[in-house]
């Protein structure tokens, strides 16, 4: 009787680590599915920026919903979903240098809202300074955070 409570103790630790790691890169799959959404829309601003006389107002639709992304980015990133644990690009500084981390972030937001300012004030120069900000606040993240950089 010992025995087959053990066991059932044991396989239910195991399924417990096997759904718990399962979960975890569900986390990462969403997250990176995130980051995915950020890019298309990071896209669609440089290729209005190309075109001639560039749309502000698709613009600053954009730049509002990357910002949110941008301000909900720290939270894809729960403890126990870094490299240790699952597969992920992100470097484990994420969770020990993580006030920085959350500084990049909001830092990239900032650079958003601006960006945003800019398109609705009309001025083509101010928002190709600003994107040149975004992609900057994108690459600063990255050295830092992402693996394989
Ligand atoms: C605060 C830090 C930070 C900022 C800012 C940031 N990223 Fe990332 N990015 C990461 C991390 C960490 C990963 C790795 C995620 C993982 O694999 O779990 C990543 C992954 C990605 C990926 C790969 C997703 C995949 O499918 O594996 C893309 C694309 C990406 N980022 C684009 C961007 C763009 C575009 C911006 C700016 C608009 C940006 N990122 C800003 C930290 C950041």
């Amino acid at each position: 009787m010992r025995i087959l409570l053990g066991s059932i103790l044991a396989v239910a630790f195991f399924a417990s680590l096997v759904f718990g790691v399962l979960d975890f890169s569900g986390t990462v799959r969403a997250r990176q599915a995130g980051f995915g959404r950020m890019l298309a829309l990071h896209r669609s601003i440089r290729n209005q920026l190309g075109q001639s006389v560039p749309d502000s107002a698709a613009i600053a639709r954009a730049a509002a919903a990357e910002a949110q992304l941008a301000r909900d980015l720290p939270s894809w990133f729960p403890p126990g979903t870094g490299p240790d644990r699952v597969s992920t690009y992100a470097r484990a500084e994420v969770w020990t240098r993580n006030s920085d981390f959350r500084a990049r972030a909001n830092e990239l937001a900032l650079a958003l809202d601006d960006l945003g300012k800019a398109a609705r004030s009309g001025n083509v120069g101010q928002l190709r300074a600003q994107q040149e900000r975004v992609a900057e606040a994108c690459q600063a993240c990255h050295r830092s955070y992402l693996k394989f950089y």
